[in-house]
């Protein structure tokens, strides 16, 4: 993790899925650029050139902060291993893309501030962009948090049951489709009933029951997507 904010990421390593994960050997390591920087006072960002708003975050700080973490010049370093930088308009965080991460042996997250990178990290220094949801944030941090949840749940060892990450929304058990609904006790609350059939001990009708309201919810969007309507 390539941040100004490595203290933000304390509260995420405390989160209990996320110390299982870190129990069973993934770690999660940041690095400040700012103590990094070949420059004075710290800099790390600067105007951009033709003008404008906001500040850029600049491509000599990245490589030396890269530079001093890995030993090797990180262009050479994105061979080896998946660079992401986290901007608003890079590739949607979706269920799959969770998955692939997952796969990897490691990963390297660039977070950037401001108005965002200097276009010369995107372009040699990281393999990809990633982004949580076409909407700005104030920078790339909860963004990489949201990537590290979601990838970390999905190791082996990081839920208390074995299963409970394999048929859950968007899951390619549920065919990429919503979760099924859930209900525990009370059976019958405020004269709202829990459905029959969860109670009925049947293992293949609760399943037939479970998969039937995962496509309901498919097709209905749920709320979401719900202006497209059908096909949409
Ligand atoms: Cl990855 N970064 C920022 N700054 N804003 C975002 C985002 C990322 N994803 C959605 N909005």
């Amino acid at each position: 993790m390539f941040t100004l904010f490595p203290e933000w990421f304390e509260w995420l390593t405390e989160q209990r899925h996320v110390r299982n994960a870190l129990a069973t050997g993934t770690r999660i390591e940041c690095v400040n650029f700012r103590e990094h920087t070949p420059l004075g006072a710290g800099q790390v960002d600067d105007t951009p050139f033709g003008g404008g708003a906001g500040m850029v975050l600049r491509v000599d700080v990245l490589d030396s902060a890269l530079r001093a973490r890995y030993g090797t010049d990180p262009v050479r370093l994105r061979e080896d291993r998946r660079v992401i930088a986290l901007t608003p308009g890079g590739r949607l965080l979706d269920d799959e893309l969770a998955s692939e991460l997952a796969a990897e042996p490691a990963l390297t997250l660039l977070c950037g501030r401001y108005e965002g990178f200097d276009e010369r990290i995107l372009e040699h220094f990281a393999t990809e962009q990633v982004s949580i949801g076409r909407y700005v944030l104030a920078g790339g941090e909860l963004a990489a948090m949201v990537v590290c949840d979601t990838v970390l749940r999905k190791l082996p060892g990081a839920l208390g049951h074995e299963e409970s990450a394999v048929e859950e929304s968007f899951s390619p058990a549920l065919q990429g489709r919503p979760e099924y609904p859930h209900y525990t006790r009370p059976a019958e609350y405020r004269g709202w009933q829990v459905p029959e059939v969860l109670l009925s001990g049947h293992h293949e009708r609760i399943a037939r029951w479970r998969h039937d309201r995962s496509r309901e919810r498919d097709d209905s969007g749920a709320g979401r997507d719900a202006e497209e309507g059908p096909g949409g």
